[in-house]
């Protein structure tokens, strides 16, 4: 089994899991939900060079993105799931089996009753002292909160290349097709999922990471 001291995903490192050796996080099977277009696949891929991948995604376009980009890439430990969504898992991988599963962005178009069943599921798949890693969009507490939360979101989007009419166009998404949780109700829903260990690692702005282990 590959061993490593921290676990670094998305660029943030979680520097809980570097401290003591017997923190070892053991890297064999990763699993990844709503993984989009296999971007963040390819770069972890790279890092842990041992570890086996799954890769889910419930779009077709996506899945076909992730294909499309890592076609020849180490497909002996890659495997990519048929359209599924996060609540599926359970029906295509085996219980407790998978080391670490990372649910990045993926979880802001479920109302909360979804959200814990797709949680559940996650913990599951995990082997016992698994580890959960994800990152979500936030909802700011006040009105005001929101308010600025979408201008600055706003001025991000165009300082990264989005017209005007683009970016009002996501903006718009917000409270309908996104529906993000506050930053204080994600650890409830995770322990509510059954995870005994849950914190928040990371906090900026409408976006925040949290780690939780079974
Ligand atoms: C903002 S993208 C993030 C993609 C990728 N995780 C990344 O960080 O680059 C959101 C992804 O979540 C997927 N998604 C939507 N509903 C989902 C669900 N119920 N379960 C899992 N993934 C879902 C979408 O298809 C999309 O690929």
């Amino acid at each position: 089994m590959q061993r490593c001291h921290s676990v670094s995903i998305a660029g943030v490192h979680l520097p809980a899991f570097g401290q003591q050796p017997d923190d070892f996080v053991g890297v064999e099977h990763v699993n990844r939900i709503g993984c989009g277009t296999g971007r963040v696949a390819e770069q972890a891929l790279r890092d842990f060079p041992a570890a086996e991948f799954i890769l889910a995604d419930p779009s077709k376009a996506m899945r076909v993105q992730t294909r499309g980009r890592l076609t020849n890439r180490d497909s002996a430990r890659l495997t990519i799931l048929p359209p599924i969504g996060n609540a599926d898992l359970e029906a295509h991988v085996a219980n407790s089996t998978a080391d670490v599963i990372t649910a990045i962005q993926c979880h802001h178009y479920m109302q909360r009753p979804e959200r814990i069943k797709a949680l559940r599921a996650c913990r599951e798949v995990l082997k016992p002292g698994g580890l959960f890693v994800t990152f979500k969009n936030i909802a700011p507490r006040t009105a005001e909160g929101v308010r600025f939360g979408l201008a600055a979101w706003k001025h991000f989007l165009m300082d990264n290349g989005r017209t005007e009419q683009e970016t009002d166009q996501q903006i718009a998404r917000y409270g309908k097709e996104l529906v993000p949780i506050t930053a204080e109700e994600h650890p409830d829903a995770l322990a509510q999922a059954g995870f005994g260990v849950v914190e928040i690692f990371w906090y900026s702005q409408m976006q925040a990471g949290f780690y939780a282990i079974k």
